[in-house]
């Protein structure tokens, strides 16, 4: 068992998953239809993906909801929260790439996957039809998305969980994806450190609302 703040978390599966050759070719393909959106062409490493799984499990607030991952790709972090004991089922991929949801749908039985713009975030809400989400797992590639439209999706993203929520996200870059002084929202952004064991390495991010509070609409 491991724990979710007070909540208990069946470990479903222990094994970490491993990367295979298809996973790495879906990437690479959706990489070469939209080299901006994808960010780079390697996916997640077992490792990164394992970091962000238990970062993700560790700032999720129990009885929250499913957890909502922003930009899924091909799904290692998704699969690397299953071999924590969150299953697919509790998980609601977006995903714009229609591709790489269909790869998502044949290979994450149970997962949810909403094919879509996650920057309209407050939009997809309607079509998710979730009260609320106990974390948000971005591998959205803040740093080549305009900094309104960043802080639009992240507004959205706390509106969706409840007070005191989190988002973490991933960027190879070394500053802060989402720069909080150039945001209206009261961002607190938090290191939690960089995988070295990925190409290229990778940083990993918690944002919150300072003081907990919701965003000025
Ligand atoms: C850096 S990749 C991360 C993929 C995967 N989560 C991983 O860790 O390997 C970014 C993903 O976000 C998706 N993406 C980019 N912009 C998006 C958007 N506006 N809405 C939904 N998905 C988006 C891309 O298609 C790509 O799959």
């Amino acid at each position: 068992m491991r724990h979710v703040g007070t909540k208990a978390v069946a470990q479903v599966a222990v094994r970490q998953p491993q990367p295979q050759p298809r996973d790495s070719l879906a990437f690479l393909r959706g990489w070469s239809r939209n080299p901006v959106a994808v960010g780079g062409p390697f996916a997640s490493s077992p490792w990164t993906a394992r970091r962000l799984a238990r970062a993700v499990l560790a700032a999720a607030i129990p009885e929250g909801g499913p957890i909502l991952e922003l930009g899924a790709g091909t799904g290692p972090v998704t699969k690397a929260l299953a071999a924590e004991g969150w299953p697919p089922e509790r998980i609601v991929a977006v995903e714009r790439d229609p591709e790489l949801c269909r790869y998502l749908n044949d290979h994450l039985p149970g997962l949810r996957v909403v094919q879509g713009d996650a920057l309209d975030l407050a939009a997809l809400r309607a079509r998710i039809q979730l009260q609320s989400v106990s974390a948000v797992l971005s591998g959205l590639p803040m740093r080549a998305i305009a900094p309104d439209a960043a802080s639009r999706c992240y507004d959205a993203a706390f509106q969706f969980m409840p007070p005191g929520g989190s988002i973490i996200q991933y960027t190879y870059g070394f500053r802060p994806p989402v720069d909080p002084a150039g945001s209206p929202l009261a961002l607190d952004a938090a290191y939690l450190g960089r995988e070295w064991r990925n190409l290229p390495p990778m940083a990993i991010w918690r944002y919150r609302l300072a003081r907990g509070r919701r965003a000025a609409r």
